[in-house]
């Protein structure tokens, strides 16, 4: 007969993307949840979802929801609603306009001001990471890509990591949000 029934772990994660508008945050999702890419830009009004369930090993799946929040709603009074209860979040700026890369640690400080992690994992700011993005328009003049100084910059304000990406080449996504999901498996 069979053998015990292995238990399955089944999580549920409240993700954010945030970042200026124009940076790719919802090209990003699609790309990851849906594996495909427009270069018709359709701004996002207010918050959209969407849900990537992943077969992290074969006990444990992982839902993700991910919050693609409006980069026009840093100037809004919701952000603190839609980040309610997120474990992880995105920042993400556009390496071909370095005023969404200044945006960068105003979205990290507005998310550290309204969002941490519960008391019982030590109350800190939850896991974010950095994805410069459109690194397939990237030229060597572009701003804030030495790896030195990006490495700098992730310490000072508190990402745990960056990652150049690219929307449109699929380049470096999943690899992102892996590293992500590690480092929140690894709290759970
Ligand atoms: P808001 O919803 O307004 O906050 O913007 P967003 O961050 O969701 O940006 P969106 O994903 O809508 O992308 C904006 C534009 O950039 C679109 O025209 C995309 O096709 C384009 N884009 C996104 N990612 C990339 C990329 O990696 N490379 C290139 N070349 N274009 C990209
Ligand atoms: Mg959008």
């Amino acid at each position: 007969h069979d053998a015990y029934p292995t238990e399955i772990r089944e999580y549920l994660f409240k993700v954010l993307v945030l970042g200026d508008s124009g940076v790719g945050k919802t090209s990003i999702i699609k790309r990851y949840v849906h594996n495909i890419f427009s270069m018709n830009y359709k701004s996002t009004i207010g918050v959209d979802f969407a849900l990537k369930v992943v077969q992290w090993s074969p006990d444990t799946v992982v839902r993700m929801q991910l919050w693609d929040i409006a980069g026009q709603e840093r100037f809004g009074n919701m952000t603190r609603v839609y980040y309610k209860e997120a474990v992880a979040a995105l920042v993400v700026y556009d390496v071909t306009r370095p005023k969404t890369f200044e945006a960068v640690a105003k979205w990290k400080s507005d998310l550290d001001s309204k969002v941490s992690l519960p008391p019982g994992l030590g109350g800190g700011s939850i896991p974010t990471i950095l994805l410069a993005n459109k690194m397939d328009l990237h030229e060597d003049h572009s701003p804030g890509l030495n790896a030195e100084e990006m490495e700098k910059f992730c310490d000072e304000h508190g990402f745990l990591k960056w990652f150049g990406t690219s929307a449109k080449d699929n380049n470096n996504i999943e690899d992102a949000v892996t590293f992500l999901l590690e480092d929140i498996l690894a709290t759970e």
